[in-house]
């Protein structure tokens, strides 16, 4: 049985703890462009499998981030180059509704949906 490099990298059943910071989005690695109002999500590169990122699996996908009991749905639209496997880089927009920019890094739980 032959499973897809995507099955490991991106799971649903799995939740991941890791840091969540913010930056302002622009042209992303999905092709889009984004603002800072918009719910969005970069994923750290070790995740990404294609050769051109647009048409990567993880283009198609969006997260559910959790934190202090409050959850936040965001699409995946970039690639982290400074992010563990683990860590995701949000909109400003999204890193709002759990605390201050100044705060500049949460803990936060996050799954695939
Ligand atoms: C994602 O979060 C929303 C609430 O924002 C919730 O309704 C939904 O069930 C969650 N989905 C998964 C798969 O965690």
């Amino acid at each position: 049985m032959k499973f897809a490099a995507t099955t490991l990298l991106i799971p649903t059943a799995l939740a991941f703890t890791g840091r969540m910071t913010y930056y302002q989005p622009g042209l992303g690695a999905c092709g889009k462009t984004n603002s800072a109002n918009d719910a969005i999500v970069a994923i750290g590169h070790d995740r990404w499998t294609s050769s051109n990122p647009n048409k990567d699996p993880l283009c198609s996908k969006s997260i559910n981030i959790s934190h202090n009991g409050k959850t936040v749905k965001a699409k995946v639209v970039d690639k982290c180059m400074g992010c563990g496997a683990n860590d995701i880089d949000v909109s400003p927009a999204i890193f709002k509704q759990f605390g201050s920019l100044g705060t500049g890094v949460i803990q936060v739980n996050w799954n695939f949906v």
